[in-house]
């Protein structure tokens, strides 16, 4: 077994389980239940639906691997990494950029895990019960998130509780945490899509979701899909690195990295199957925005015995799913300071879990009433929706693309299928990773950023451009992954013996 060239004297994993449900802990969150449904509701449903499980499979599972190679093989933070694998390059600039972009990402991420922690305390008197119909609902919620004083205080206690666990370090506070609360999760969220299947009216939903519309799609949609893509499968910014880093060298990391992208898109297309039905069945409408889930599901909840009791225990479990993904951002930059700057871990947590706090209150306050916020630089756009757009949609795109190239080129797939070797052997997915690595994701990647750049412009001649330049590429990406499909079919039934070392 080979060492690995950050010297294998990590803090790991205490067992192979503990790293599946950290990593799917990070992984599942209200990205998938909370912004999956409301992204589909606004781009068109199921065509989003295709479209999002098209990155996912092209790029988001082969560069989850690629980031756990990155952090098992160099056991450190993605700063560190990328240093010590490309030693005197500028490649470290990459995890530097990661690391800010946790910074942002969990400066609104927890004013969203506010509104859900929130909506579970106030559930525990009844408040949603009493409210009996979809404007009630809804007006209920504007009114919650409008509110500054609630707002910034639920976002406080939110990251209050990630740096409490955070600070308890990788085993006694990440995993124990995650391993307990997943399962539990996933059994509430299948007796709420019951629910919501048999509500009258609830088809709509399920056509809405399953049933593609086209002419729905754009620029928008692709780049939507690709930075959900991302952001559910929490890579692109090293968030995986750095959770790889704690990994053991008996590890299998494709069969792990495999299994983490596969219940995250279960639980998110679990929430779509949850949520769309009910907003057919009580008339709202699918594009409402991030306030989709917390006007949708009380209504679920209220027309099922028992209602009360599993509202709380719902946005209970979704807090827990946010604080198992908040703790894997927290950790990034937690494990940057501590490794690169020789901080404590409890200090680095409290001041930073502090920085990432004040960053946040102007994301708190995007629901409110001061057209600062909810106008950001005259942008028609409120902060909340705009930092959102930057980290989700560039920021995690870009940080994936670079970090193919990465493994891709600069280190070379050859070192990355070794480090793989070590706990899977065989890795018989070996060329069909190596091709999407070097080739297919990061040239996705790159079209869906530029038709995202050009679709900033307003001018007509670039919007032109942009629609006939897509038709064409869209033509031939279906093309190219018929084709990739195909290939990778072929050398699984025929081919992978011949070339198996
Ligand atoms: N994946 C998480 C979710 O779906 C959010 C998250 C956690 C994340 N860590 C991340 C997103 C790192 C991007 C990068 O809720």
């Amino acid at each position: 077994m080979a060492i690995s060239a950050g010297g294998g004297d990590r803090e790991k994993w205490g067992s192979r389980l503990g790293f599946v449900m950290a990593a799917a802990g990070s992984a599942v969150g209200l990205g998938n239940i909370w912004s999956f449904p409301y992204k589909a509701g606004e781009n068109g449903g199921a065509a989003f639906l295709l479209l999002y499980l098209a990155c996912v499979i092209l790029v988001g599972l082969p560069v989850m691997l690629t980031e756990l190679i990155i952090g098992r093989r160099s056991e450190k933070n993605p700063v560190g990494a990328y240093a010590l694998l490309k030693p005197g390059t500028p490649w470290f600039l990459v995890g530097g950029v990661g690391v800010a972009a946790g910074f942002i990402i969990l400066s609104y991420y927890s004013v969203v895990a506010g509104w859900v922690l929130g909506y579970f305390i106030e559930s525990l008197g009844g408040t949603m019960a009493r409210l009996e119909n979809a404007e009630a609902l809804s007006a209920y919620f504007d009114a919650f998130a409008a509110n500054p004083w609630k707002a910034v205080g639920y976002h406080f206690a939110f990251m209050a509780l990630c740096v409490l666990i955070v600070i308890q370090g990788v085993k006694g506070g990440i995993e124990r945490w995650s391993k307990i609360l997943m399962p539990v999760l996933f059994l509430l969220l299948i007796t709420l899509v019951l629910r919501g299947l048999t509500l009258p009216g609830s088809m709509g939903g399920v056509r809405f979701l399953f049933a593609p519309d086209w002419s729905k799609l754009n620029a928008e949609t692709f780049m939507a899909a690709l930075g959900q893509a991302c952001f559910t499968l929490s890579i692109g910014m090293g968030a995986m690195i750095t959770y790889g880093s704690y990994m053991s060298r008996r590890d299998n990391l494709t069969t792990a990295s495999l299994q983490v992208s596969v219940m995250d898109t279960m639980i998110a297309v679990m929430a779509g199957m949850a949520i769309f039905p009910a907003v057919f069945a009580i008339g709202l409408q699918p594009g409402e925005g991030p306030g989709l889930l917390f006007k949708t599901l009380p209504s679920v909840f209220n027309q099922m015995p028992g209602g009360a009791v599993f509202a709380s225990l719902f946005f209970f479990l979704v807090v827990i799913a946010a604080i198992t993904s908040g703790i894997s951002l927290m950790e990034v930059v937690t494990a940057y300071m501590v490794d690169e700057r020789g901080m404590s871990r409890r200090k680095a947590a409290v001041i930073f879990g502090g920085v990432i706090f004040v960053l946040g209150i102007p994301s708190a306050l995007s629901s409110g009433a001061s057209p600062f916020f909810t106008d950001f630089l005259g942008s028609g756009q409120s902060f909340f929706d705009w930092a959102f757009h930057i980290s989700a949609d560039y920021m995690l795109p870009v940080g994936a693309l670079l970090c193919c190239v990465f493994i891709g080129w600069a280190v070379g797939s050859r070192t990355a299928v070794a480090e793989v070797r070590d706990g899977n052997p065989a890795f018989t997915t070996a060329p069909i990773w190596s091709f999407l690595v070097r080739w297919l994701s990061p040239f996705l990647v790159a079209q869906i950023l530029l038709f995202g750049v050009l679709g900033e412009f307003e001018g007509q001649a670039v919007q032109d451009f942009s629609r006939l330049l897509m038709s064409w590429l869209v033509k031939f990406d279906v093309v190219l992954a018929v084709l990739f499909f195909l290939g990778s079919g072929w050398y699984l039934i025929f081919g992978r013996g011949r070339t198996r070392a």
